[in-house]
């Protein structure tokens, strides 16, 4: 049976960024080269300054080249009047919900990049029930955003992005500002339509455990690509890691320590429970 091809959703090209003003400094995205498939989630790694948020802008035609391409569907973002369409087809999550809710109510402001698509009413409603149900966000949908809590927040400038059925969702620290129950229900949303729907996902994290969660890891040092890889082989290499000043897993560190102090456990432990089941080959107490 021939191999099923897989459909490119976003394409850089030898992309580069600089800030105006800021041409004398290294440029701040300096030449990526990356395709994101339907379906896949990238989780993007870097230190601080390192070019992630300045990547995703680019993606979601936020910030135009200054060299180079990207090709959201196939249209590059340059492309002025179909920029709209880029927005559409990749829809971009910040990391303070605040600062992304625009209406006076949950479902207006879901329905707001539908009304900009110009819908027929009746399918702008469709559309936000739907995605107000899918969401658990139905009880919601009269409610002024100001008194949701983050997580709901976050959830609602979700709905928002969905509603316009994109290919991907870009996530730019989606969760840096909620407790972890917040931020569980948010990343069980997302990875869930990444599963169900093959949305596809960027995902800007400084937390390994969330990075664990994706199923490819890359990782930018001063606006270029320095690792692309599964998450068991970038967030379990503790040397290429810890010389980016970044840090693997929990688990992954703390296996790192025990083994320096001589215990022999296998070198690609990432999760706790695999940690756990390698320490715990004793027999347990009854
Ligand atoms: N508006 C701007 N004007 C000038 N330089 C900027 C601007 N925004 C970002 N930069 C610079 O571009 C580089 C990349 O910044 P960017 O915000 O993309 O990094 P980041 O990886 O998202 O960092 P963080 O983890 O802190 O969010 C940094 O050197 C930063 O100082
Ligand atoms: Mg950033």
């Amino acid at each position: 049976m021939a191999a099923l091809k897989t459909e490119i959703i976003i394409e850089t090209r030898a992309l580069c960024y600089s800030y105006a003003g800021a041409e004398e400094v290294p440029p701040a995205v300096a030449g990526i080269d990356l395709k994101v498939s339907r379906g896949e989630y990238l989780a993007l790694l870097g230190v601080n300054g390192s070019g992630k948020t300045t990547l995703l802008k680019l993606l979601n035609a936020l910030l135009i080249p200054s060299q180079g391409e990207v090709l959201v569907k196939g249209i590059s973002t340059v492309e002025a009047e179909r920029v709209q369409l880029v927005r559409q087809a990749c829809g971009m999550i910040f990391q303070n919900p605040d600062n992304q809710i625009v209406a006076t109510t949950v479902e207006e402001d879901i329905a707001f990049g539908l009304e900009n698509m110009a819908l027929p009413a009746a399918e702008i409603r469709r559309r936000v029930d739907q995605v107000a149900g899918r969401l658990g966000l139905t009880h919601l949908l009269r409610q002024p955003p100001h008194l949701l809590s983050g997580g709901e927040k976050q959830r609602t400038a979700i709905a928002g992005i969905l509603a316009m059925q994109p290919a991907c969702i870009l996530m730019d620290e989606p969760t840096a500002m909620l407790d972890p129950a917040g931020r569980r229900d948010v990343l069980e949303t997302v990875k869930e339509l990444n599963k169900t729907e093959a949305l596809a996902v960027v995902h800007v994290t400084h937390n390994p455990a969330e990075a664990a969660e994706a199923n490819r890891i890359v990782v930018l040092e001063q606006g270029r690509i320095v690792a692309d890889g599964k998450p068991g082989e970038i967030l379990t290499d503790l040397k290429l890691l810890h010389g980016l000043k970044l840090q693997g897993t929990v688990a992954a560190e703390l296996a790192h320590l025990l083994r320096q102090r001589g215990l022999n456990l296998p070198t690609a432990i990432l999760q706790n429970r695999e940690l756990v089941e390698s320490l715990c080959i004793s027999e347990p107490v009854s």
